[in-house]
């Protein structure tokens, strides 16, 4: 069996290695790469307990830097292994820094790379998960696209080979461990809501949570709205509201339940049980549309055009103003989400057999 390396490092990368290893690990000899990138156990470890993920193979306990330095301490820690391992092909995942550090340092050593997720784009070229997306796709062997708007955007930039249609691999994440009902019952228990009778926010977005202004129009909205919200913290976020002076300003509002950030189980229950979303992450509006729920976007733009198109999804601006939320999520299409990770397994294996 030939080896694939998947390189991991950041949140959103963890709960997706989940169906892959699904996919991949009796059909390959499957090596896992943990870069480090994120290392709390509630950004990190809670993931790999969750979803009885196998120990990684080698860990860079690279932690947090500037952008550069974060990218090239990770590049450094990959080279090393992938000399020592020299894998047949390299997966990354996303559009985070340990994605763009895995594609450059895979490429710069002549294997074969494939990116999960790809074609996805941004209006705003400068945010870091743009640049990351756009070099990790210009420079990928094989390029496994989420849904039909992905495939446009790569043609769109002159990238016309191995590209796949393959569904989005969070929607299999879902099926595996969907939250059966007395988990969710507990869960709303221990926190005294209702079902569909609070709303679930998350913010984390550097170009949202660095500004002052972003965080003190969202303290001010929260006070506006009747329904309970829970927002799990990302320590960026909590680290932001400290430094601009209005945690105290947040936790005031008893409307509001603050918490650590949470591991997927909880973010699952919470998101199927919800009444509506508020927030600024790629992942956790798909889930929740996944289950039939609204999500509002704190910011211009969302990179899930299909979810947008069928209101799936509604944008609120970088300066969101809370109002009355209407939270009739009309149904999704779900052509192409299944079973991604099963596609994503026969493309990859067809390229490793020509290897
Ligand atoms: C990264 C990704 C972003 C993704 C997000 C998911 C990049 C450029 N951004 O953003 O696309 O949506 O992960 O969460 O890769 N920190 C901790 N503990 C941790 C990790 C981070 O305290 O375990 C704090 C540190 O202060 C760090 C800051 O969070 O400086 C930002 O972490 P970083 O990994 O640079 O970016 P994220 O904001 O998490």
């Amino acid at each position: 069996m030939k080896k694939v390396a998947v390189v991991v490092g950041a949140r959103p990368q963890f709960i997706k290695l989940a169906p892959l290893v699904e996919a991949l690990s009796s059909r390959t000899k499957l090596m896992t790469i943990h870069t480090g990138q994120h290392y709390d156990f509630e950004m990190s470890d809670i993931f790999f307990d969750q979803l009885n993920l196998p120990d990684v193979d080698y860990h860079l306990g690279i932690g947090s830097a500037g952008q550069a330095t974060q990218v090239g301490r990770i590049m450094a820690g990959l080279e090393k292994v992938f000399l020592e391992q020299r894998p047949a092909m390299v997966v990354v995942i996303g559009d985070t820094n340990s994605t763009l550090a895995g594609a450059l340092t895979a490429s710069k050593n002549g294997i074969m790379l494939a990116h999960i997720e790809a074609g996805l784009r941004s209006k705003n070229k400068n945010l870091p998960e743009q640049i990351n997306r756009v070099v990790t796709d210009r420079i990928s062997d094989i390029l496994c696209c989420p849904d039909h708007i992905s495939i446009l955007n790569l043609k769109a930039e002159g990238i016309n080979k191995n590209i796949y249609l393959t569904g989005d691999i969070l929607y299999d994440l879902i099926s595996m461990i969907e939250p059966g009902d007395d988990y969710i019952d507990s869960l709303l228990a221990n926190l005294g809501f209702k079902r569909d009778g609070f709303i679930l926010m998350t913010m984390h977005r550097a170009e949202n949570v660095d500004r002052p202004e972003f965080l003190d129009a969202i303290v001010t909205g929260l006070e506006i709205l009747t329904k309970p919200v829970i927002l799990p913290l990302h320590p960026r976020t909590e680290k932001n509201l400290r430094k601009f002076d209005l945690f105290e300003k947040l936790e005031s509002n008893a409307n509001l339940k603050i918490s650590k950030p949470i591991g997927i189980r909880e973010s699952l229950a919470l998101s199927k049980s919800c009444l509506g979303v508020i927030t600024d992450s790629g992942g956790l509006q798909r889930e929740a549309a996944y289950f039939g729920k609204k999500s509002y976007i704190l910011r211009d733009e969302t990179e899930w055009l299909e979810l947008e198109h069928h209101g799936i999804v509604q944008c609120l601006g970088s300066m969101p103003v809370f109002d009355d939320f209407n939270w009739q999520a009309p149904a999704i299409p779900g052509a192409y989400f299944a079973r991604a990770a099963s596609r994503i397994a026969e493309f990859l294996l067809d390229f490793l057999s020509a290897v």
